[in-house]
């Protein structure tokens, strides 16, 4: 089948994660978001994609800091919540119900309940007509105990984190599952 140009992300699974941030009055907002991505690896940066209009990124611009929150599949209902256009006065953790985390390095809270929190300072912007691309370096990350081993990795089957797939007229939420394939690094580099 052939696909429009512009139909690009509906052929890619995209995470959804949970952007936390706060305006200089203290008012906290929560935006699901999935143009989202690390910038490699081994790096600490994290880039993401915003329309102009969005509370975030004018949050973003204002307080240089935000939170990306890594939800469970549990709570897609809370996620559609915070997706719907509120005013910049109105606080998504009360419309959607999500409890404020105390976060370390930052003075924006973090969403209580999820499977990760990565604490951002806005490092650039890369304004575009439409869009503006945010890049933000890590300074604190933490997984939740109940879902990562001592390694630092996430019970992937237990944790059930959130993804989704574009379609022409609706989004589908999905779950990544493990296939039981594992690769070393190292693969990659065998001649
Ligand atoms: C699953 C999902 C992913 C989304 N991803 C993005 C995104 O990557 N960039 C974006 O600008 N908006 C995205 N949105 C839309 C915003 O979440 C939505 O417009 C929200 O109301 C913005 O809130 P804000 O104005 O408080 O920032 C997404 C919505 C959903 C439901």
């Amino acid at each position: 089948m052939i696909l429009k140009p512009q139909k690009r992300e509906q052929i890619i699974p995209m995470p959804v994660v949970l952007i936390s941030t706060m305006d200089k009055n203290g008012i906290p907002n929560i935006a699901p978001w999935s143009n989202i991505t690390p910038i490699l690896r081994p790096f600490d940066e994290i880039v993401l994609a915003s329309w102009i209009k969005r509370d975030t990124l004018a949050n973003i611009r204002e307080m240089h800091e935000f939170i990306v929150n890594i939800p469970s599949s549990k709570m897609i209902e809370e996620v559609m919540v915070c997706s719907r256009n509120y005013p910049p006065d109105v606080d998504e953790f009360i419309e959607a119900g999500l409890t404020p985390r105390t976060s370390t390095k930052l003075k924006t809270p973090g969403i209580d309940g999820c499977l990760a929190w990565a604490e951002c300072l806005l490092t650039e912007e890369i304004m575009r007509e439409n869009y503006s691309l945010i890049i933000g370096k890590v300074v604190y990350l933490e997984g939740n105990d109940d879902f990562f081993n001592e390694a630092g990795e996430m019970d992937f089957e237990r944790a059930h984190p959130l993804s989704i797939m574009l379609g022409e007229k609706e989004m589908q939420f999905t779950r990544p599952v493990v296939s039981g394939r594992k690769a070393a690094y190292s693969e990659m580099f065998i001649k």
